[in-house]
């Protein structure tokens, strides 16, 4: 059997709520035994040597492996336009995205960019996402062979978007194409290999009553699959949701009635919720994705990380890139980002709460925590390998002494504090020494 020898992190539960000593799992030097596609064991080195003859073994010192990230949002048909300049939502999806996703129809093109999509994830590290795809039932095939080629984890579906006047009339499907493609697309990839489907509206500004409930009707016949949108992102938006749906109380109420909110239920953005919208996010189960690179780069908003924590009635958080509109495929930097905002919000989100959202917490997210998010045996051997001292001035943080205080975190590791602060505040793509997926090297791609 195969083994990886190094430091590893990895949460037993969930730091928001538990002890931070108690959620994290630190193995100064440990090994993870992978058995095919799946974690076999893992535990401190010598206990691993000690159980376990002729192991072929791969060495990472001075390196820290995390389970793969886990991006619950993000969108593969605007790789190619990530970085667009100076614009908020609604002109943005007008004046680039939808001429970019247009480009779909064409199923090479699709293939192309969907190819491309997996590698640079993979190249940041993450080894799970769940994705945006467009209104062209051909670009999900293309999605979800890509994934499957490399054998990742993947929540996607067929992006419904029906009002006319919200796109351009060529980008619009209808709500009972959009149903019949959705049955079609559920049959051939849900549940194949690491496929997941998600039906997936984007946004309530987007459908009309009917692709609505034509979605509460996929997830009445197909009540295992996912559902993904977007929810009160910004202020311009929501104005326009509340005219067109003058029934609904509040954004999440025009999907609340169409039936489809529950626990396999992502929210993107949410940023602007009132706290009666949160405690019924909370009763229903449904899950939100922090996409802070994007709220801050299409000026959306902060969103309030603290308030989806509450102990009373919390509601599960996964961290999402949202590119294109999210600048960086790397959910380090995108954790650097959510630092940021917690700052601006008068909170501090510690190192292990960060690399909580980027890994466990959007494995439990998205309900496949049973499967990924951690190094318990039987989960899939997903996980990146990290350098601490991956730029000039990484290293020479990592060389530092910890500031005195540092101790303040709280893991009970001041230096892995240390080291992962560093990650999440300094880290990007260039901290990627290697990504594993099902227990292969798919980062960098191993040379014969
Ligand atoms: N709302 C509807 N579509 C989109 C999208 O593509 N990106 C973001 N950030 N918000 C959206
Ligand atoms: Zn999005």
């Amino acid at each position: 059997m195969k083994a990886i020898r190094a430091s590893f992190l990895d949460f037993v539960d969930d730091p928001f709520f538990a002890e931070e000593r108690a959620a994290v799992r630190y193995v100064a030097d440990g090994a993870l035994v992978v058995d095919g596609d799946r974690i076999a064991d893992f535990g401190a080195w010598p206990d691993i040597a000690a159980r376990h003859r002729a192991l072929q073994l791969a060495h990472f010192p001075d390196r820290l492996v995390l389970p793969g990230f886990v991006d619950t949002h993000v969108h593969y048909p605007q790789t190619e336009m990530i970085a667009a300049y100076g614009e908020r939502l609604l002109e943005w999806l007008e004046r680039y995205t939808f001429p970019t996703e247009l480009r779909f129809r064409d199923r090479v093109h699709a293939d192309r960019i969907a190819d491309r999509f997996c590698d640079l994830l993979l190249a940041s590290g993450t080894t799970t996402a769940q994705v945006f795809t467009t209104t062209f039932p051909q670009s999900v095939d293309a999605l979800f062979e890509a994934t499957s080629r490399r054998g990742m984890c993947v929540v996607a579906g067929l992006t419904g978007i029906d009002r006319p006047g919200s796109a351009p009339p060529e980008y619009l499907d209808t709500a009972d194409g959009f149903y019949r493609d959705s049955k079609a697309l559920i049959a051939r990839w849900h549940g194949r290999e690491r496929c997941r489907y998600a039906v997936t509206p984007r946004f309530a500004l987007g459908s009309t009553r009917e692709q609505l409930a034509r979605c509460g009707q996929l997830l009445a016949e197909h009540p295992d699959v996912w559902v993904n949108t977007h929810m009160s992102e910004n202020e311009a938006e929501i104005a326009q949701v509340a005219a067109l749906f003058p029934e609904a109380r509040d954004y999440l109420n025009v999907y609340e009635r169409a039936g489809i909110v529950g626990p396999k239920f992502t929210a993107g953005h949410a940023v602007h919720l009132d706290d009666d919208a949160w405690r019924r996010m909370a009763a229903a189960g449904a899950s939100v994705s922090f996409c802070p690179a994007s709220n801050l780069f299409l000026g959306s908003g902060l969103f309030a990380l603290e308030k989806a924590k509450r102990a009373a009635a919390p509601v599960p958080v996964g961290l999402g890139s949202d590119v294109g509109a999210g600048n960086s495929f790397c959910l380090l930097r995108v954790l650097d980002d959510a630092y940021k905002v917690a700052a601006l919000r008068g909170q501090k989100l510690s190192a292990m709460k960060a690399l909580f959202l980027a890994t466990l917490g959007g494995a439990r997210a998205l309900h496949l925590d049973r499967e990924i998010g951690s190094f318990e045996p039987g989960k899939f051997a997903d996980f990146v390998v990290l350098d601490p001292r991956a730029t000039p001035v990484m290293a020479q943080r990592a060389d530092s002494p910890p500031p005195a205080g540092d101790a303040a975190q709280g893991s009970g590791h001041a230096h892995v504090d240390h080291a992962a602060f560093g990650l999440v505040a300094l880290g990007d793509d260039r901290a990627v020494t290697a990504t594993y997926v099902a227990g292969r090297q798919v980062y960098p791609r191993p040379t014969a």
